[in-house]
């Protein structure tokens, strides 16, 4: 039977003979419009699966998606690994499991998570989600109410703020830089929270080659902010799953590491192994593990048996370390192309981020340029990135994209940044020749995009509730 959520351009509503159960392909005439719960008000296509129909179209480099460069796995060896799975474990692997998740890859992840100086840590207070997408749906279900407050950098994971979204909650974002989040700036929300009577739920952070800045919290500020989240008895979500993806130095120690009582920490496979397994996990303390099972036995029952199974396979007989050392390589010679060509190619005006590890670069555009704006002329000129505004859960952003080093060959990377490049000096030439003319349409809109950051008025610090009108334009 066709999928009737599947347009097809004939039949629908208006057609005649068409079946009732046929969605009209006007949203305006959904019978069940008034009907949806007020939490998926807000809800709608983030920045990147807008891009999805455009970046699969062969002629477009695109620098848009993080997917994994999983071509690089042994794939012949995983093929049978998981074979073999099957015939020698038998109706197991392909049986309900536990909610809490397989015990034999609990105690594995407990070994990967030492690699990061969470050497404390008990399989007891493991719980296995469906990717660390899961982990964090899971952990706002269990803490935020609708209108609480989520503190999370300045920009943030457009996958995380979907979730936050969905879960009415209002997100203030806090400054970071090249070292990181910023702990002053930390502090700083903090007090004007409580200052407001705001209920703080957690702070989001992405301590590793941020998603998408593309920097890593220093050593110094690792301390600065487990401090200040005992100080201010501040819950940290700490969303790290890049950390075994630096270029050159030994993994940092986790947040985690440093606090067992005020760090839940999610971790997943996606990036070290496939992101097609959908495996990833969250440490918390057992208070919070028993709560989170009991959200996860809601929601799916208990994660899928087989690729739990596979992923423990796999940290057992493979060499999965050299493996995460192959992706690592691959990732760095994309990632120094990508810097070479920036700076080779792009215009005076333009910096951009220069990251250690994981996929992403930040990349700023010169004064007054608007990346979403931009983003039709780059299309056109077969170039995909995601622009900035995906990022923020206010609006910000305007004037950055991310761009991922993670998937195009070099060749492909020296390429699509040498359109881009083009694609900026070209609107840089509109923007002049357009500034020199009075016309008053021009310069109200060149007003509003072309004020420095720093000179336009401060945007209100805590935004939502999510669901709110004010949302249209900021989800991811
Ligand atoms: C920062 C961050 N968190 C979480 C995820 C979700 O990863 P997964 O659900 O595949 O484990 C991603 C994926 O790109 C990410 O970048």
């Amino acid at each position: 039977m066709p999928d009737p959520s599947v347009g097809t351009g004939q039949g629908g509503a208006h057609s005649s003979g068409a079946s009732p159960h046929v969605s009209p392909r006007h949203p305006r005439l959904d019978p069940l419009a008034d009907r949806y719960a007020a939490r998926t008000h807000g809800m709608k296509s983030s920045e990147i699966r807008a891009l999805f129909s455009v970046v699969s179209r062969p002629e477009v480099v695109s620098l848009a998606g993080g997917m994994p460069a999983v071509t690089a796995l042994p794939l012949d060896a995983v093929g049978s690994m998981i074979g073999e799975l099957v015939s020698g474990m038998g109706a197991q692997t392909l049986q309900y499991g536990s909610g809490q998740g397989d015990p034999r890859l609990r105690e594995r992840i407990c070994d990967v998570m030492a690699l990061e100086g969470i050497t404390d840590a008990s399989p007891s207070e493991v719980v296995v989600t469906v990717g660390s997408q899961q982990g964090l749906d899971l952990v706002t279900r269990v803490f935020v109410d609708p209108g609480d407050v989520i503190l999370a950098e300045a920009p943030s994971y457009v996958g995380a703020l979907g979730v936050f979204q969905a879960a009415q909650a209002r997100v203030r974002h806090v400054a970071m830089d090249d070292d990181g989040l910023i702990p002053e700036a930390l502090e700083e929300a903090l007090l004007e929270c409580r200052a407001r009577g705001d209920r703080v739920k957690f702070l989001y952070t992405v301590p590793n080659f941020h998603n998408p800045a593309g920097v890593t919290l220093t050593e110094a500020r690792r301390e600065a902010i487990v401090a200040i989240a005992e100080q201010y008895d501040l819950l940290v979500i700490e969303d790290n799953p890049y950390g075994l993806l630096g270029f050159d130095k030994e993994p940092m120690r986790a947040l985690r590491a440093r606090n067992a009582d005020r760090v839940v920490y999610l971790g997943s496979f996606s990036k070290t192994f496939s992101p097609g397994l959908r495996v990833g996990w969250v440490l918390a303390p057992l208070a919070v593990r028993e709560k989170l099972v009991l959200a996860t036995e809601a929601q799916v029952l208990c994660p899928p048996s087989l690729t739990q199974y596979a992923v423990a396979r796999y940290l057992d007989t493979q060499p999965w370390r050299e493996q995460i050392k192959v992706f690592t390589e691959l990732y760095r010679e994309r990632r120094d192309a990508t810097l070479e060509s920036l700076t080779a190619l792009m215009p005076p005006g333009t910096t951009w981020t220069k990251p250690e590890g994981g996929f992403y670069v930040w990349l700023k555009l010169p004064h007054g340029l608007d990346a979403k704006l931009m983003q039709p002329r780059a299309v056109a000129a077969h170039v995909a990135y995601v622009p900035g505004i995906g990022f923020y859960a206010d609006g910000g952003g305007r004037e950055h994209m991310r761009l991922s080093y993670c998937y195009p060959e070099p060749h492909q990377i020296r390429e699509g940044v040498r359109r881009l490049a083009r694609v900026i000096e070209a609107e840089l030439d509109l923007h002049s020749t357009f500034d020199a003319v009075d016309t008053g349409t021009f310069r109200a809109v060149s007003a509003a995009t072309a004020r420095p950051e720093s000179s336009r008025p401060a945007p209100p610090p805590v935004i939502g509730p999510a669901n709110s009108d004010q949302s249209e334009d900021r989800q991811p």
